[in-house]
């Protein structure tokens, strides 16, 4: 056996940072959340905005990957991707998903699910020509989640239309935007000693009226 081995069934830590109490939690999850970005923030946690957002297919198999949340307001979180990927293809089919945040730094963790919409054009584009030229032509160039046969394809693309667009602006592809999600439940979660964590959950009941749960860990 390799001298590298990890004994996994070992690896524990004990959560002893903070705890979390229904009044701290506030009565709105989306001004709660806000707080808690910017507290991972100022912790210099690195890539506070990666999340795990998991779709489902339409043979109801579950996908999960990290994407990067891009915006966030009273409706909900943006995030931005290919429309034509597998992800694209899932939320289209079935335009509900969830999210997971974790910052590990400090402790805690967010679960956020909800409906699906896609972002207005507008606020595509503004976000797509804040964007990085390099990002920018990677939109174009990578036709995201189909098989290619080799890397070169990838090198190829990209220089193709860095000479398509030399001396112009670069369109926001068809293909590429945001997507949106509603939340219908937001979950915040502090570890804490003895796996006793503190688990606080709303769910929306109406348009802006959310229902507050503790739940056990
Ligand atoms: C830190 C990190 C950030 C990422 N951000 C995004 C993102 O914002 N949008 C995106 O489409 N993919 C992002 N990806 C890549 C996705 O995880 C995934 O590989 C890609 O979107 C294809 O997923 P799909 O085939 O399920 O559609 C990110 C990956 C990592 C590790």
């Amino acid at each position: 056996m390799s001298a590298h081995k990890i004994n996994i069934a070992e690896i524990r830590k004990d959560y002893q940072l903070a705890a979390l109490d229904e009044a701290t939690a506030g009565d709105d999850p989306l001004i709660f959340f806000g707080k808690w970005l910017a507290e991972a923030e100022a912790a210099q946690i690195s890539e506070v905005n990666a999340m795990t957002l998991a779709t489902v297919d339409a043979f109801s198999k579950p996908h999960a990957r990290i994407v990067l949340l891009k915006g966030l307001d009273d409706q909900g979180f943006v995030f931005y991707t290919n429309y034509s990927s597998a992800k694209g293809a899932e939320l289209d089919s079935h335009p509900f998903a969830a999210l997971v945040f974790f910052w590990k730094e400090l402790e805690r963790q967010v679960r956020v699910e909800g409906a699906i919409i896609r972002a207005s054009d507008a606020e595509s584009d503004q976000y797509f020509n804040s964007r990085p030229e390099g990002s920018r032509l990677g939109a174009w160039a990578s036709p995201q989640s189909q098989v290619i046969p080799t890397r070169d394809v990838l090198d190829d693309n990209y220089k193709k239309y860095q000479a398509k667009f030399d001396g112009t602006s670069i369109p926001r592809p068809e293909h590429w935007g945001g997507y949106k999600l509603i939340p219908a439940s937001i979950e915040f979660w502090q570890g804490r000693s003895n796996r006793m964590h503190d688990r606080i959950a709303f769910k929306r009941t109406k348009v802006s009226v959310w229902e507050k749960n503790r739940l056990a860990p």
